[in-house]
């Protein structure tokens, strides 16, 4: 069977620390989105790590880990990320298996989607700037270069030909940066990814559920930047819901068994766009600060608020999560008041459902108080020996959203999260 682990939020839920975590008790990690925009923190040998394209239970050498057909792939960023994997001794072909339907993120790529967010202006997306909407617009529509096209011998003739095609656009932005060197590296991190192991990723992915393996789906990003319900256009350019992990992998939906939704105890967003309980003060800034807000792939300070019910029930609805799993609960624990959003304020009206376009509209949340623990709670391992109130501000996320918190995270370390007792 198929469980999915996927943010519900705005990403950097600290889904890779979590996947990190249960890897061990999974035969393949796979990812199903996303590329090289995603920023995943994993802790191995007290050492940081951030993972963009790679799954996060590589550092397990009995998982295997599976770059799905529905991500869209860097070579350069893969290489370097497998040199860093491979100094702590992994071995990457027996545990990395790429899908050939892969699309192929070109340096073309990266230069269209910054010369897109230039001309936004102030409308800027705050894309990550790695190629993403681009190498997405090829795939759909019906251009784009694929991991398998890579062992073709027309390879280097059909990246001349989409190469032009970009110039033109590029052109047509007055864009004309020299990529000379990008191309350069891309062309050497191919061969490196012609290396590896390659394979027909819904093929390989069937076998291993019929012959009884467990398999873990890592989501990339959150559920409300999905490219068809986030807060569009302020979005990246995939599915990002458990829908996604279907025709990320090429599975069917019937073998999807958990949906684990990650959320934080409080909510983040990098880049622009809508965040209703955005806290533009002192409040906001603690949780930064404490939180270590700045973002895994770019480095931008993430925008910081209180815990937003309204679109965390939405994304239980949209991807049926069946367990809820807490991180960065610890963070909470230097507060005397915090807060639950539980409606949103528009107009003069109460609603709880998310509306169809938020950018233009002014939300006022409706907030919930509740007292702050304020107690260190980074060394406990056990959720009988967790604040009461802490406990509290959970039992009421649980009553609101109608799923169980499982999990408690209270650290960035493996070691810390702490399983919650069935009632
Ligand atoms: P992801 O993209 O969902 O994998 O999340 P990121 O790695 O981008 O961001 C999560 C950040 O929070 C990382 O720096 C993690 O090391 C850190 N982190 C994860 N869980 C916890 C937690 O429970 N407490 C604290 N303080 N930090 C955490
Ligand atoms: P993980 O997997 C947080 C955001 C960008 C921008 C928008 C579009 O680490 O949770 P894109 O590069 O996709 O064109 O950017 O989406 N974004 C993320 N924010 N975590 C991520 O991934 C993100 N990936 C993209 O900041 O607002
Ligand atoms: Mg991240």
């Amino acid at each position: 069977m198929v469980d999915v682990l996927l943010g519900l939020q705005w990403g950097d839920e600290g889904k890779g620390k979590i996947v990190d975590f249960f890897a061990k008790d999974y035969d393949v990690i796979a990812r199903f989105q996303g590329g090289p925009n995603a920023g995943h923190t994993l802790y191995v040998k007290d050492k940081k790590i951030v993972l963009h394209q790679i799954p996060s239970g590589v550092f397990h050498s009995n998982t295997i880990n599976l770059i799905g057909s529905g991500v869209v792939l860097d070579p350069v960023v893969l290489k370097r990320e497998c040199e860093l994997v491979a100094s702590f001794g992994v071995d990457l072909l027996k545990n990395l298996f790429i899908s050939e339907r892969t699309h192929l993120i070109l340096p073309t790529h990266r230069a269209l989607d910054k010369a897109s967010e230039l001309s936004k202006g102030n409308q800027k997306i705050g894309s990550t700037l790695k190629g993403i909407g681009p190498t997405y617009m090829d795939k759909t529509g019906r251009n784009g270069l694929r991991v398998g096209d890579l062992l073709d011998k027309s390879f280097v003739t059909n990246y001349i030909k989409l190469r032009l095609k970009h110039q033109r656009i590029l052109d047509s932005h007055s864009f004309n940066e020299d990529i000379h060197e990008w191309e350069e590296e891309f062309f050497e991190a191919v061969e490196l990814l012609k290396s590896l192991n390659i394979v027909n990723g819904e093929y390989f992915i069937n076998q291993q559920i019929n012959d009884g393996k467990k398999i873990l789906a890592e989501g990339a990003q959150g559920s409300m930047l999905d490219v068809d319900f986030g807060t569009f256009p302020f979005v990246t350019s995939s599915n990002t819901i458990s829908a996604a992990v279907c025709n990320g992998l090429g599975i069917a939906p019937q073998k999807i068994k958990d949906v684990m939704g990650v959320t934080k105890a409080y909510c983040t967003r990098v880049g622009s766009g809508p965040f209703p309980t955005e806290l533009e003060n002192e409040t906001g800034e603690k949780l930064r600060s404490i939180g270590n807000e700045f973002g895994a792939t770019t480095g931008r300070p993430r925008r910081c608020g209180w815990i937003d019910l309204v679109a965390l029930k939405y994304a239980c609805m949209i991807n049926g999560v069946t367990k809820l799993i807490m991180t960065k609960a610890d963070v909470l624990d230097a507060f005397d008041e915090l807060k639950i959003c539980t409606a949103y304020n528009i107009g003069g009206k109460n609603t709880t459902t998310v509306p169809f376009q938020m950018a233009n509209l002014k939300i006022e949340p409706v907030l919930s108080d509740f007292p702050g623990w304020n107690q260190d709670t980074t060394k406990i391992k056990e959720f009988t020996d967790l604040p009461q109130k802490m406990k509290t501000y959970i039992d009421f996320i649980n009553k609101e959203t109608g799923v169980n918190v499982h999990y408690i995270s209270n650290g960035p370390e493996r070691d810390q999260l702490i399983p919650v007792p069935k009632k």
